[in-house]
């Protein structure tokens, strides 16, 4: 995307002190979602910033809830299905399932095994990355299901807190 449009999207991202908990910037990006021109530009950076040509992998794998907004759109947009990396508990079996701990807690995530196709490669989506604990553990989950991880996409990243360590060699951008 263009200057402007950069400039733009930026001015979008909410930032929030002390959200959810004391010490935390929130960055929220919900005003760029809300936004018809932010949410337009948004769905072109990522496109324009894949880390890997879009005939590299088959499928966009997005992480509960935030990956859910424009992962999609993002998807549909490339011509590929996506996958939905769930909260524990809301998929009916069989799933599998990880821990993880991210900026402010602990959660697990769990992927419908049918979802994924033995050798399928799939780019994970988020919106943000902080420890990159998340999209570890999805990565993870891709794995076991029998997946690939092609890249990884973010539409934010934190400074200092990008989770260069935690993702390996898999090649990520974000917009
Ligand atoms: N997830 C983890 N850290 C975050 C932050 N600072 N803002 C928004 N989402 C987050």
């Amino acid at each position: 995307v263009g200057e402007q449009d950069a400039r733009y999207l930026i001015s979008l991202i909410r930032s929030v002190p002390g959200f959810p908990k004391a010490g935390v910037l929130f960055r929220d990006f919900m005003p760029v979602i809300n936004d018809p021109r932010g949410l337009r530009i948004m769905l072109r950076a990522l496109r324009l910033a894949l880390p890997v040509p879009e005939d590299s992998f088959d499928s966009v794998a997005g992480l509960e809830a935030r990956g859910f907004l424009f992962g999609p759109a993002l998807a549909a947009n490339l011509g590929k299905g996506f996958i939905a990396v769930r909260k524990a508990g809301k998929l009916p079996p069989q799933t599998v399932r990880e821990e993880y701990s991210l900026e402010y807690g602990q959660a697990q995530v769990e992927v419908e095994v049918s979802a994924i196709t033995p050798g399928e490669r799939v780019l994970i989506v988020d919106d943000l990355i902080a420890t990159g604990g998340s999209a570890k553990a999805a990565a993870d989950l891709v794995e076991r299901c029998g997946g690939t991880v092609a890249g990884f996409s973010f539409v934010m990243g934190l400074d200092g807190l990008e989770g260069t360590a935690s993702l390996g060699p898999i090649p990520r951008a974000r917009s």
